[in-house]
């Protein structure tokens, strides 16, 4: 009677899911979820398993109704096995339906992505979008991350409060300028305990109007710091925005290029297409600043540019861990702004390098 149940039979196997989601009828149509194709990307961890799938309607209640047949259909193929599900339900946009332009005054619209948390993409998006004004072009920020602003600390506008004008009929909110840089963050409207509580629509709503309501004018870049992961604000964003491309920040460990290979593969699914103009590999190294010359490779060595060439696209910088640059950004000023600095001058290739990547991609692009 002891081998009841056999460790074997507790495993979760892809057969099992295969079979759960051939049951799920294909929202498009005829067939199944797992026999029309929609199941875009699987994973099975242990008892979690993560699932990207194509819906066909993008409102909320579709989505939720797909998501709720998926996990019932798991849990009945699963029975008493313990387990965690975990869908996000893409939508393409219609066939013929082409996207308005929501941003028509900007050349080149930049996300700055990740996957994993803390590997310093705000960083990189406050002193990239310094170092492209440095190089003289007009330059927009805004803080995706709707639910921990940094930026404004980041840029030692913390306090100000952005001004509404009119412009004919509308009113528009005006950027809150510094450094020769405009920027936008839902922090200078909400306390951070108010923007937590947003869920779903609420929230796409704020991103949405810190593009569509604000004065943005003619820009040649516009940076989109995103928040971390590849949930659902990821996919208002990308979805919304007319990407140039995203970069994507990662630290030579492990764990946080995983979860930037995720970040990529979100931004390559079919129904987004949304261009990578590279990776930029944060916390590269540490040197001491008795010792320049030496450099310890905290996180391991190599990885940015193992992913860089997975993905098939440029390493745009290395960045080194660097005390000052932390400190710099606790002061409000980006280190970048400090042209003759090693990092200044690394923020610089970044830049030039981010300008080589886009006239790869769009030849015909003026930058
Ligand atoms: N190269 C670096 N050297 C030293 N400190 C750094 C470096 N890059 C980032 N940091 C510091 O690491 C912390 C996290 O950076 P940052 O906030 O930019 O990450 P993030 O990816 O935007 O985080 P989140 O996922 O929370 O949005 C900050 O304190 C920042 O100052
Ligand atoms: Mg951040």
């Amino acid at each position: 009677m002891s081998e009841l149940n056999p460790l074997s039979e507790k495993i979760i196997t892809e057969e099992d899911l295969k079979q759960a989601l051939l049951s799920v009828p294909n929202p498009a149509g005829e067939g199944s979820l797992w026999s029309a194709g929609k199941v875009r990307f699987f994973e099975i961890q242990g008892s979690l398993i993560r699932l990207e799938v194509e819906g066909q309607n993008p409102a909320l209640h579709a989505r939720q109704k797909l998501e709720r047949q998926i996990k019932d259909a798991i849990a009945q193929k699963l029975g008493d096995r313990p387990h965690s599900v975990e869908v996000t339900v893409y939508v393409p946009p219609a066939i013929g339906n082409s996207k308005e332009n929501i941003l028509p005054g900007v050349k080149h619209v930049v996300a700055v992505a990740s996957g994993k948390g803390g590997v310093g993409k705000s960083t990189v998006a406050v002193n990239l979008a310094v170092a492209l004004r440095t190089e003289g072009f007009a330059v927009g920020l805004v803080d995706g991350d709707i639910y921990g602003p940094s930026v404004p600390v980041m840029f030692d506008v913390e306090y100000r409060r952005p001004e509404v004008r009119r412009f004919g009929e509308k009113p528009f909110i005006i950027p809150v300028e510094n450094y020769g840089v405009l920027m936008m963050s839902i922090g200078f409207f909400a306390g951070v305990n108010q923007a937590v509580a947003w869920r779903g629509p609420m929230a796409s709503k704020a991103l949405r109007q810190m593009f569509v309501d604000c004065w943005w004018g003619n820009l040649d870049f516009m940076i989109v710091d995103l928040p971390p992961g590849t949930g659902d604000i990821h996919l208002t964003l990308v979805q919304m925005l007319p990407l140039t491309g995203a970069i994507i920040v990662t630290t030579p460990q492990k764990v946080a290029l995983l979860d930037a290979r995720k970040a990529a593969a979100m931004f390559r699914m079919p129904a987004i297409q949304v261009p990578i103009l590279g990776v930029v590999e944060n916390m590269a190294w540490f040197s001491p600043s008795a010792h320049p010359e030496e450099r310890y490779y905290l996180f391991g060595k190599g990885g940015g540019e193992e992913l860089a060439a997975e993905l098939n696209v440029p390493l745009l910088a290395q960045i080194p861990l660097d005390e000052s640059l932390c400190e710099q950004s606790d002061k409000g000023m980006p280190i970048t702004l400090n042209t003759q600095s090693p990092l200044g001058k690394i923020y610089k290739s970044l830049a030039q390098n981010l300008l080589s990547s886009i006239n790869t991609l769009l030849p015909s692009s003026s930058n």
